[in-house]
């Protein structure tokens, strides 16, 4: 086991990813938790993260000096860099200049063991105010840079590290492997940890917490729910209880999909209530054109049917929810994340529901942990590997009023198009993919008669964060059968257009 000490940074899960990357265990904690609490878990090492703070103003967050006297390896990082100098006796203050950004650093000390394998200048990721200016005594200088003196100090005999840049952060080079040396190396830990153990922890983490008490999540079919849905069954297995509402805007067959896989015929042990909603939802969006007031009411209908189902199933102890830890930096919550609760993916539910806490399983892990856990617990590959899928669903893909023709066709024009993607091997390099309906008719002819029919647009983008994005670049030969199997097999579609446009100045979505 390493320990995270949270002092409040922007990347603090950053390096417990990187930890596991190296197959060490680790867990976060708050720089308040208490040292006795620490001795009694016997770690094999400790990492101060960074934080926004100045370390030698009075109310700093900061920690008890005898931390580094356990004979526990410490590696502080940024704040946790100077926090360490300034409780052992060295001086932080603040320069005339900061250092943001890529940086080139020299290493001095050639034998340092966190440094081992690393060229004598490498790039690092700087983001500080606050300096070192002198080290702590007993520690040597280990690295500078241009404008800091100290980058890197150690104290190798008492096993205590500090860097004043991001190893955690990939614009550091040789990052990953300065955190490997520490926890392989200094730290010893043997590297025998997997995402096996991470399901161990978290269904003994969840069986603790929940006790006998039951669990309501709502799950859409999307990895996250289904990844968290999986874990809770195995931990709890019926005091779990999944709400799937199929609002009838999903893509084709994926309701019996879902069904499939966590209903009463899958392998899943849990209660699974399934809602046909589809009827509800296209009445109260019959004649309604405008894109937000589109996605308003289908947010509504949501928590109605939810609350619904809530009712019928009456009190829970807990509201279970798949928020992940990209959703959590984006809803704002970055710093000390372990201590601030978020509610960031149902919006407005819990004000329905009769609950008393939230569990959020997975909020620790970045998306592509979550889909190794969904492998681990044998939820189906296409289903763990699904691209995103927004909530208000094929809604926004049907340009204009939604009736159920519509959706019928956006469904099957999207399942040729996802076959074909797969077909040419492409599926899992561009994105995000999949048809929408343009609200446009136009004239074409078809067996000597006239249609006049709707068109289809073909949008493939790829993208990092999903913030901006680039039509994807798919060979012509890939989208003349997707346009022809379209045309000839999809009743009411005389024409198909491919999307071309980049986020900005388009949306991924058309609506
Ligand atoms: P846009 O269209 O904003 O989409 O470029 C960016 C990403 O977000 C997804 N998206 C949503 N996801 N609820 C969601 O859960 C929504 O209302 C929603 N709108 C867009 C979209 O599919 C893309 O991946």
């Amino acid at each position: 086991l390493v320990i995270v000490l949270d002092f409040g940074g922007q990347y603090n899960q950053l390096v417990a990813r990187r930890v596991r990357e190296c197959n060490v265990y680790c867990e976060i904690y708050s720089y308040r938790i208490d040292i006795e609490k620490i001795k009694a878990m016997n770690p094999k090492g400790i990492i101060l993260t960074g934080g926004p703070n100045s370390c030698y103003e009075a109310d700093s967050p900061t920690y008890t000096k005898e931390l580094f006297e356990l004979g526990i390896p410490v590696l502080g990082l940024c704040y946790g860099a100077q926090l360490m100098m300034h409780v052992l006796g060295g001086k932080v203050t603040k320069p005339e200049v900061g250092e943001y950004g890529k940086t080139e650093v020299l290493i001095d000390k050639k034998d340092s063991k966190v440094f081992e394998g690393v060229e004598s200048s490498t790039t690092c990721w700087m983001s500080h105010f606050d300096y070192i200016e002198r080290v702590a005594p007993g520690f040597e200088i280990a690295a500078h840079t241009a404008d800091c003196p100290v980058a890197a100090a150690e104290n190798a005999e008492k096993k205590l590290y500090a860097i004043q840049f991001h190893p955690e952060v990939l614009h550091t080079v040789r990052g990953k492997e300065m955190l490997y040396n520490f926890v392989r190396g200094v730290c010893a830990c043997s590297g025998d940890w997997k995402m096996d153990a991470f399901v161990e922890n978290a269904v003994a983490d969840i069986r603790e917490k929940v006790g006998d008490g039951k669990v309501l999540l709502a799950l859409s079919g999307g990895v996250d729910s289904s990844v968290a849905a999986g874990l809770l069954s195995r931990a709890i297995g019926k005091q779990l209880t999944c709400v799937f509402v199929d609002h009838g805007l999903l893509r084709k067959n994926e309701g019996d999909e879902v069904e499939a896989v966590f209903g009463p015929k899958g392998n899943f042990d849990l209660n699974f209530i399934r809602v046909n909603a589809q009827e509800r939802y296209y009445s109260k969006l019959a004649g309604v054109t405008e894109p937000e007031q589109k996605r308003k009411i289908i947010g509504e209908e949501f928590i109605r049917v939810f609350e619904e189902e809530a009712k019928k199933i009456g009190a829970v102890d807990f509201l279970a929810q798949g928020t992940i830890y990209p959703d959590i930096v984006e809803s704002g919550l970055g710093g000390e994340s372990a201590v601030i609760k978020s509610h960031h993916n149902v919006g407005g539910l819990p004000d329905y529901v009769d609950f008393k806490e939230i569990i959020e399983p997975l909020r620790d892990l970045f998306k592509d942990e979550v889909r190794k856990v969904g492998l681990e617990l044998g939820i189906p590959e296409d289903l763990v590997f699904r691209q995103p899928f927004p909530g208000p669903g094929l809604g926004i893909r049907i340009i204009g009023e939604v009736t159920a023709e519509k959706v019928q066709i956006v469904q099957d024009a999207d399942a040729i198009y996802r076959e074909e993607i797969a077909k040419a091997g492409l599926d899992r390099d561009i994105n995000q993919y999949f048809a929408a309906l343009t609200n446009m008719r136009s004239v074409g002819v078809m067996g000597d008669e006239r249609t006049y029919d709707y068109a289809v647009a073909l949008r493939a983008v790829k993208t990092i964060d999903f913030m901006t994005a680039e039509a994807a670049d798919i060979p012509f030969e890939v989208l003349q059968k997707v346009m022809s199997r379209i045309i000839n097999e999809v009743k009411g579609v005389n024409r198909v257009f491919y999307d071309l446009t980049s986020k900005p100045p388009g949306t991924i979505e058309f609506e």
